[in-house]
């Protein structure tokens, strides 16, 4: 099995990436940026080029994110990202949130099928990187995806990456496998699953039903338990002492990188909402963790965590 590290916005930037890759590295075959929003500027913005320089991202396969349904700006930024030396570029047909959809760019682009037709032409006929796609299965309904799958069809698509969600759903709900199922026998190109696997449990379930899949893309189960691979794996359970390392890693570089100690616990913070789950009686410390004001309050609360909690075995 391939496992691919999902992008997520202002979680799994390069700072995040790297502790990860250093920590945990046995496990990942591609890490995906978050998006970055290809648009007519001609640069981009700081924040953007630095998570995707390759001087940040030594010794790491990584797949810059493309958001846009303008074929033209995908094009020119793609030209750019391949001098930096990638040669894969990933599509975000998935985004669900309003401001995204709104403008009809990541999940929306789904409900505009002619025009998604024409972007992919566009962009395929340019052939500048291979280009995967990360897609939901509709805007509105499921039974969208087997017009999209048609389109899809028509193009040398590196990989399928299938979140078998509508935008709809947001997070909520469950993935529609029976879609997904379909998907697989629809697909010309090469699927991979996303969605939902945050234990070994859940892994096995989804390889016994679906045995073909080749490739598995984890976002939120991996920020949970970074150690989720070799619990899915060979049953290795996340030592307390290498979760302690690897936020203190991630802490350290954020310090280092950020402006302000405010910035510093906004990032933490967003982390801890996932990473949490693995400890036990974890609803005190989320809400101290939440209330931080200063990174002193921050420490104490963190030592104490990991000092008076146990790592869960969550199977
Ligand atoms: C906070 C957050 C940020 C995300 N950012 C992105 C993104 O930048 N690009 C993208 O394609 N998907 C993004 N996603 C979706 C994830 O990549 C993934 O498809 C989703 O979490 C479902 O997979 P999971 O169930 O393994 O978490 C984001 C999801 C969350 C919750």
């Amino acid at each position: 099995m391939n496992f691919y590290f999902a992008p997520m916005e202002g979680l799994t930037g390069y700072i995040y990436r790297n502790a990860h890759h250093a920590f945990f590295n046995q496990s990942i075959n591609k890490y995906f940026s978050p998006f970055i929003a290809a648009n007519q500027s001609e640069s981009f913005k700081t924040r953007e080029i630095n998570d995707i320089l390759p001087e940040n991202n030594q010794g790491i396969v990584l797949v810059p994110q493309l958001l846009t349904n303008n074929a033209k700006d995908f094009i020119h930024t793609s030209k750019k990202i391949k001098l930096l030396g990638y040669n894969e570029i990933n599509l975000n047909l998935g985004c669900p949130s309003g401001t995204v959809v709104s403008k009809y760019r990541g999940s929306g682009f789904l409900s505009k099928k002619e025009e998604l037709d024409v972007f992919l032409d566009e962009i395929f006929s340019q052939s500048i990187t291979k280009i995967s796609v990360k897609t939901r299965i509709g805007k509105d309904q499921p039974e969208e995806f087997y017009e999209l799958i048609q389109i899809f069809n028509k193009y040398p698509i590196e990989e399928l990456i299938i979140h078998p969600r509508i935008q709809k759903d947001f997070y909520k709900n469950k993935p529609n496998l029976k879609i997904f199922q379909e998907a697989l026998t629809l697909s010309k190109n090469p699927v991979c699953y996303n969605g939902d696997i945050f234990t070994g449990k859940d892994y096995k379930e989804f390889s016994a039903k679906f045995p073909s899949v080749e490739t598995l893309m984890l976002g939120r189960g991996l920020l949970t338990n970074p150690g989720l691979i070799s619990d899915i794996l060979d049953n290795t359970k996340l030592e307390k002492k290498l979760l302690k390392d690897f936020h203190d890693k991630i802490y350290d570089d954020y310090k280092k990188t950020l402006y302000g100690e405010k910035n510093v616990l906004y990032k933490m913070k967003e982390l801890w909402l996932y990473m949490i789950l693995m400890f036990s009686n974890n609803e005190k410390y989320l809400k101290r963790i939440k209330k931080a004001e200063r990174l002193y309050d921050y420490n104490e609360t963190i030592s104490n965590l990991f000092r008076e909690q146990d790592i869960l075995e969550i199977r």
